[in-house]
């Protein structure tokens, strides 16, 4: 399927690069973490409360394979930064189209994220040793899920979308 799919950590700019990408490319733009709060009437936030990370994470697998089954063309997905961390969504994602992976540093995403209470895994004492041990732990797997992968430190979307563009045409 003709595709870009964004993929990265949180803070990577996944959704502020991947608006601007298909509005230049005159594409469609899903973002699965707002497609999961419009589904289920939640925020992201509310659903680890309430739920718990796997019940999240089936509801991610889920979206994923309704946007394959839906046959999506031409459109840039931002995806949560959890998604490519399962084997099988991995698979999906690569079907979907060309997965473009967004790298970033523990310092930046410290520097981008505002406000941890919105991203759960980051959230209470000592976000910035948090975002380092997970970074550390999916920088390989995001380099392995992606067709290419683009440097975002100290680059505005708009720069950031150019180098996806360099990279996939
Ligand atoms: C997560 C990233 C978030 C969201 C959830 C879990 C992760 O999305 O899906 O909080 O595991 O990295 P963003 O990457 O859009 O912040």
């Amino acid at each position: 399927m003709g595709n870009i799919i964004l993929i990265g950590f949180m803070g990577s700019g996944k959704t502020a690069v991947g608006e601007k990408l298909a509005a230049g490319l005159g594409w469609h733009f899903i973002d699965t973490d707002a497609r999961i709060e419009e589904e289920q009437g939640m925020a992201v936030a509310e659903i680890f409360a309430a739920r718990g990370e796997g019940y999240f994470r089936a509801l991610e697998s889920d979206c994923l394979r309704a946007l394959v089954q839906a046959g999506t063309d031409e459109t840039v997905i931002a995806t949560g930064g959890g998604m490519p961390l399962d084997g099988e969504n991995r698979r999906l994602l690569s079907g979907l189209g060309m997965v473009v992976y967004l790298r970033v540093t523990a310092e930046t995403v410290s520097s981008r994220i505002g406000d941890f209470s919105l991203r759960p895994l980051l959230d209470g004492a000592d976000p910035a040793q948090k975002i380092a041990a997970l970074l550390g732990g999916r920088e390989a797997i995001y380099e392995a899920a992606a067709d290419v992968s683009v440097d975002t430190v100290s680059l505005t979307a708009a720069q950031v979308v150019s180098a996806v563009l360099e990279e996939i045409t």
